[in-house]
């Protein structure tokens, strides 16, 4: 099924880049938001899949930061999709046994508040479920989690609770969006574009990554399985000389790796 996937090395976390639906569309004489339309069975397809080879935790960016500066059809569409994806979507999710998480500036008062509402609510009926955690990177920027990071963190120091001196990287993870979500063991990136774009910026130091020019809305579970084998093929060192099977922990100081590379 999954052609020279070895399950017993699955990568825990798989974070991925969905782009290229606006090439889809225009290839096919479409609107660019038919092409958004057309990612949503790929990226059920890849849930799937990723749920039958064992990943434990799946990053989407459905919507990023930058993503505002569109055309403001393209935004409310895009704004609503991921509303009505939720609402149609959820239960199937649930009745999977998959925790749904959102990383991003939720509180953004762009977002609607009926999106806002369903985020809080699909995370709370999946709280209790562990088959798989699926991240959605909502209204996600990579620096911006960073700037909320420091700023907690600045706001606790002011408070007396933290010494400027025990802030460590893993005060900084310990800040982020979602703090157990481990970092991404290997980031995908489809259409060709080789750019991480703001994505996961500080957890994927050490993420291998894979860029296939498969458009995002011709994706699916044999594109992530062939992913996962390219993935396999690599040695992940995290800045040793050694093959480590193990990551450092995230964001720690402890990493069995020594000194960065
Ligand atoms: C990038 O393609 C894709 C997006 C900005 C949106 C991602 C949304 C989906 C894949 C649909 C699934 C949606 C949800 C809410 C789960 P692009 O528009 O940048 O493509 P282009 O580079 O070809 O123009």
């Amino acid at each position: 099924m999954y052609e020279g996937v070895d399950l017993s090395r699955v990568p825990r976390h798989v974070a991925i880049i969905m782009d290229g639906n606006g090439r889809w569309a225009n290839a096919r004489g479409l609107h660019r938001t038919q092409g958004h339309a057309a990612g949503e069975p790929a990226l059920f397809d890849v849930i799937d899949g990723a749920l039958e080879m064992g990943v434990k935790w799946l990053t989407a960016y459905t919507f990023s930061t930058e993503n505002w500066s569109r055309d403001e059809y393209e935004v409310e569409f895009l704004m609503h999709f991921n509303v009505d994806l939720l609402q149609r979507r959820r239960d199937e999710l649930h009745a999977k046994g998959i925790r749904i998480h959102f990383i991003g500036d939720r509180n953004d008062p762009r977002v609607p508040d009926d999106l806002r509402k369903r985020i809080e609510d699909a995370e709370e009926l999946t709280r209790g479920n562990e088959a798989m955690h699926m991240v959605f990177a909502f209204n996600y920027g990579g620096r911006n989690e960073i700037v909320a990071a420091v700023g907690e963190i600045a706001a606790k120091v002011r408070a007396g609770n933290i010494e400027p001196e025990d802030i460590d990287a893993g005060t900084i993870a310990a800040h982020l969006y979602l703090p157990e979500m481990p970092d991404p063991d290997l980031v995908i990136r489809t259409s060709g574009e080789l750019r991480t774009s703001n994505y996961l910026l500080w957890e994927s130091a050490y993420s291998e990554y894979v860029f296939t020019p498969v458009l995002w809305p011709d994706f699916d579970r044999h594109t992530l399985a062939e992913c996962i084998v390219e993935y396999q093929s690599r040695n992940r060192r995290f800045g040793s000389a050694e093959d480590l099977s193990v990551p450092p922990r995230r964001g720690g100081t402890d990493s069995p790796a020594g000194d960065r590379d």
